[in-house]
């Protein structure tokens, strides 16, 4: 998970590489170089810290080269500094890399002993070193196929070489890369956003494809070493997701987008007139369907237990869930009429992929929940349902969790209708209170008031916890996620019936509590469970949904309502608040926001 760009041109490509750069940060961020090649010479510039820090740098030398190379890290293998950022070059080459070469130690052992020398403790110098060796015995193409060869693990790489002055040299195997094509010049990038703002036309790099990108011609090759040509794809324009406009970070301006992403989605599968739902081509015999297994990681996998619960509630299927990197790993039992779905924003989630992969070699059916539909996700599944929320660019996942959420909803109550598991009039119902969603998303938004008032006893707590039942569990989850990553205190979901069998020994007085208690079939449970935590000195913030009775419970320190609606659609409601205070929080303590520590937009490494 870190980002990669390259751009050979007939003009010095400094300024649009920081760009780039400055796009693909949400990727990593922990530190930055880029190499250009001018006058025979590679000039290269690396810094601990941000691309603003890298651009104040190169702004004090000349870096004119038409060629170049750029990247921004999030560190695996060394910690960050100077000599750790990549690019990583030798006097023939210099190379930026996003992945893990899991047989670094192994190789760097064999090349020392030849008497190479290593100056950083980076997996990817073994690639630089390699690659240099390889050179010294074979033609260019030949060169980089064989070190290749060598690596174990994931890579997109991005190389230039002294000796081809105009030629970036791309390859992948794992991790996501793509070429973009402009007017005498042409361009290599991680994704697509970082390349938006230089072209429209891309075409992606499939697992073990490498590419020769030179200003006015594209090659590319096979795993097997094929030529072969690649479709040409032509971005949409949507430059509203790339600006804040009024707002201070990404995301709160993708908090309050939040009813009009929902309502596109809704308008993508339900039909506007009468009270239906359309998924065009699904491909296969519903009946047909035994199991369904959802798999995720993170805020992803957090939709994937809310969705257990929707289709549990609604349908007859069996449903399990999994986390990606346990999936995996573990042994399981492939039937041909289990279904598996992955959930993923960015579609490039490493371990998601993998137990794609996995599902895909083992001939299962596949669909993927994705809002990148360009993704390697998106690419290998049988069937993609888009979540249709616009780019997410703050780093912690929000607007895409709703669009999660409604999409496996809308899922569950097609297969719950077409299976017969509920009564036409009750669909119908069902779709109705469904569209009224995104303007009780809207109202529900004027809570932060109330939310940012009490966010830094969050933000100062020692630790916080984050209770539910049934629906508002998953929620509960995703709400202690969204604070430990923005906020960096310890926060942890959890079955509200659950805390009397130990974790009530974490509460102590004055701890922050959230409970979660909507009007629903577990509200008189989830009430009881929230005096256990009161009698023991917890404070704490009760989100229900507003109603015409009082809630009588005692001592609660403050409460909260989100709008009415059915069981079924509360927990969007309860999504909002829980962002809210992670993003204050986080702002009370002067946090980068858009860009939390330790994380990444698409963890595209194990
Ligand atoms: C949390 C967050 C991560 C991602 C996870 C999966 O705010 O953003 O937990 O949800 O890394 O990412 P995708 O959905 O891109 O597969």
């Amino acid at each position: 998970m870190c980002g990669i760009i390259g751009i050979t041109s007939e003009k010095p490509v400094l300024s649009n590489i920081i760009s780039s750069l400055k796009k693909l940060e949400y990727r990593g961020y922990d530190s930055a170089g880029i190499a250009t090649f001018s006058d025979n010479f590679i000039d290269e510039v690396k810094c601990e810290g941000r691309v603003a820090k890298l651009e104040k740098i190169c702004s004090k030398k000349s870096l004119k080269g038409i060629v170049g190379i750029g990247h921004v890290r999030w560190a695996t293998h060394g910690i960050p500094n100077e000599t750790n950022a990549h690019p990583h070059s030798s006097e023939n080459v210099s190379v930026v890399h996003n992945g893990i070469i899991e047989n670094s130690t192994i190789l760097k052992k064999v090349l020392e002993k030849k008497g190479y020398k290593f100056k950083s403790q980076t997996d990817t110098e073994v690639i630089t070193v390699l690659l240099t060796e390889n050179l010294k015995k074979h033609k260019l193409l030949i060169a980089v196929q064989k070190t290749l060869e060598k690596l174990h693990g994931s890579y997109a790489l991005a190389i230039l070489f002294k000796n081809n002055q105009d030629l970036i040299v791309g390859a992948r195997r794992g991790s996501p890369l793509a070429v973009g094509y402009g007017h005498h010049e042409n361009f290599l990038g991680s994704d697509s956003y970082a390349l938006k703002s230089m072209t429209n036309k891309i075409s992606y790099l499939d697992d073990g494809d490498i590419c020769m990108v030179k200003k006015d011609q594209v090659e590319f090759y096979n795993s097997k070493g094929k030529k072969i040509n690649k479709k040409i794809l032509t971005l949409s324009e949507n430059i509203d997701d790339y600006e804040k406009g009024d707002f201070q970070t990404f995301m709160q301006k993708e908090i309050f987008e939040q009813p009009s992403t929902a309502k596109s989605c809704i308008n993508e599968y339900v039909d506007n007139l009468r009270d239906e739902i359309n998924i065009y081509n699904f491909p296969w015999e519903l009946k047909s369907i035994e199991s369904i297994i959802l798999i995720g990681c993170g805020t992803a996998y957090h939709a994937c237990m809310m969705a257990k619960y929707w289709l549990e509630e609604l349908t007859s299927i069996n449903v399990t869930i999994d986390i990606a990197s346990e999936f995996r790993y573990k042994k399981n039992k492939f039937n041909k009429n289990n279904l598996y779905i992955f959930i993923s924003q960015s579609g490039e989630t490493a371990d998601t992929f993998a137990a794609l992969e996995l599902c895909k070699k083992n001939k299962m059916k596949t669909l993927s929940i994705v809002n990148a539909v360009e993704s390697s996700i998106a690419r290998n599944s049988d069937f993609i349902l888009p979540i249709h929320c616009g780019s997410e660019i703050g780093v912690a996942s929000t607007k895409a969790f709703i669009g999660q959420m409604l999409v496996v909803y809308i899922l569950a109550l097609k297969i719950s209708y077409l299976r017969k598991d509920i009564s036409k009039k009750d669909y119908e119902l069902k779709i109705k209170t469904l569209k009224k969603l995104p303007n009780l998303l809207k109202n529900t938004l004027n809570v932060e008031s109330e939310i940012e008032e009490i966010a830094s006893v969050f933000a100062n707590a020692k630790g916080s916890m984050f209770l539910g039942r049934g629906f508002a569990y998953p929620i509960a989850m995703e709400g202690a996620l969204k604070l430990k990553e923005l906020c960096y205190v310890h926060a942890e979901g959890y079955p509200a019936g659950e805390m009397k069998h130990g974790p009530l020994a974490l509460i102590e007085d004055g701890i922050p509590v959230v409970v979660l208690a909507p009007r629903d079939k577990y509200y008189e449970k989830t009430l009881s469970n929230m005096q256990e935590v009161i009698s023991r000195g917890a404070k704490v913030l009760l989100i229900s949904n507003k109603s015409k009775d009082e809630i009588s419970s005692e001592n609660v320190w403050k409460k909260i309502d989100v709008e009415k609606t059915s069981d079924e659609l509360l927990p969007f409601l309860l999504t909002l608040p829980l962002q809210m205070l992670a993003l204050h929080a986080a702002k009370n303590k002067g946090y980068d926001i858009d860009k939390p520590r330790n994380l990444a937009k698409s963890v595209t490494v194990e």
